[in-house]
């Protein structure tokens, strides 16, 4: 047993491990955030709120929570493997074929599925960091090298730089726009320029995980593109702003070519019935959908506005949270503010130390988050 596997939490009480793969056993292991639970025993508070997961504060429409407890009856089957109607009513909506589309439990799976169907050691896979957490993880369980590329002084994806990174080993380029967890957006011209650039038959994804979001003129140009472009795979899910996180549902959108590589490799019943059931019904429901994401988009002009006013420097984002870098010192600003009972996530586990990534409530929670970091900014 090695020492790295050892340290990598594999051993059991008893001293027993069984062989792990020594490129999986050097992953550095996922540290889920605390629980509200967790908050309130450890600092004896009555009540905590959550903002550390650009997670939705609502819960799914009463529609979609209804076709979930009524497919309840159902799961003594398998769930259509191929996801046909839910694929139908996304290739529909956005104007593509069936065979466009592919379905993810989680658009975290279809990451996992690319770099599985791409990677191989000796190959790169190209990304923005800071970024979103799983992706050099792709690299690392397909025994390939990630190569991450600093974002630009606008908390974006440095396109030029990233472009610039590629090579004859590369086999993925991975875009996410806008960018977790700096809010950062890449411009459709940028990402057009940046497409220019690389081999046709280079694979690209652009992760749009917070698309929904976005309020700038150009957005879904991307997509526009993933229909002329082969090399490029839109990804995006009902994990944010359908608050259906809990059910792990995401998509991609592509060439057949790439939508055939991620069926490739993907396991026949990736997707359960509730998950489809319930994605289905949240596109039925467009304007309380819209509804809920300008409520989001409100409050995060409003939180933005309180942060200015409080003077806490901060990165404008076009997603459902933001990150900040207050000035403090003594004990963490992070720890004070669990204290307070409000969780947020230090940007020191997300590559941006001495900065705090929030995600933005509910009217009431936001207040409740302003109210204390005014406190704790003030001790
Ligand atoms: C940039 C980005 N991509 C993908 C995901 C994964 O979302 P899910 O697997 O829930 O669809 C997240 C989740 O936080 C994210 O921030």
């Amino acid at each position: 047993m090695s020492a790295d596997i050892a340290r990598s939490g594999f051993v059991d009480s008893r001293g027993m491990s069984i062989h792990v793969s020594p490129r999986i056993a050097a992953i550095p292991h996922y540290e889920p955030g605390l629980t509200t639970a967790d908050v309130m025993e450890r600092y004896g508070l009555d009540a905590a709120i959550k903002l550390a997961s650009n997670e939705s504060p609502y819960p799914p429409l009463d529609a979609v929570q209804e076709v979930v407890r009524q497919g309840a009856t159902g799961l003594n089957r398998y769930p259509d493997g191929a996801a046909r109607a839910l694929r139908d009513a996304l290739a529909e909506m956005h104007g593509v074929d069936r065979a466009n589309v592919v379905i993810g439990n989680g658009s975290c799976e279809l990451l996992l599925l690319a770099g599985q169907a791409l990677l191989d050691p000796g190959t790169t896979l190209i990304h923005p960091d800071p970024s979103f957490g799983l992706y050099p993880h792709l690299a690392a369980a397909a025994g390939a090298e990630a190569i991450a590329v600093p974002l630009n002084g606008q908390g974006a994806n440095d396109l030029e730089a990233m472009a610039a990174a590629v090579d004859e080993r590369t086999r993925l380029v991975i875009v996410c726009s806008p960018n977790n967890p700096t809010g950062g957006y890449s411009p459709a011209d940028q990402i057009e320029s940046f497409l220019d650039m690389l081999p046709e038959d280079l694979p690209v994804i652009i992760d749009e995980a917070y698309y929904d979001f976005v309020t700038e003129a150009d957005r879904g140009r991307p997509l526009a593109n993933a229909r002329r472009r082969q090399n490029l795979l839109v990804l995006r899910t009902f994990s944010k702003a359908h608050g259906l996180c809990g059910l792990r549902v995401g998509y991609g959108m592509g060439s057949t070519s790439w939508i055939a590589a991620l069926d490739q490799v993907r396991q026949p019943f990736n997707s359960s019935t509730l998950a489809q059931a319930a994605a289905r019904e949240a596109l039925r429901h467009a304007p309380a959908h819209d509804r809920r994401v300008q409520e989001t988009i409100a409050e995060r002009a409003r939180v933005a506005v309180a942060l200015a006013g409080m003077r806490v420097p901060f990165t404008p984002s076009q997603t459902n949270f933001i990150l900040i870098r207050p000035e403090a010192s003594g004990i963490s600003l992070h720890e004070r503010l669990l204290a307070e009972g409000v969780i947020v996530r230090n940007g020191g586990s997300l590559g941006c130390p001495g900065s705090l990534r929030v995600s933005i409530g509910t009217p009431q929670e936001n207040d409740a988050f302003l109210a204390a970091l005014t406190r704790v900014l003030g001790d």
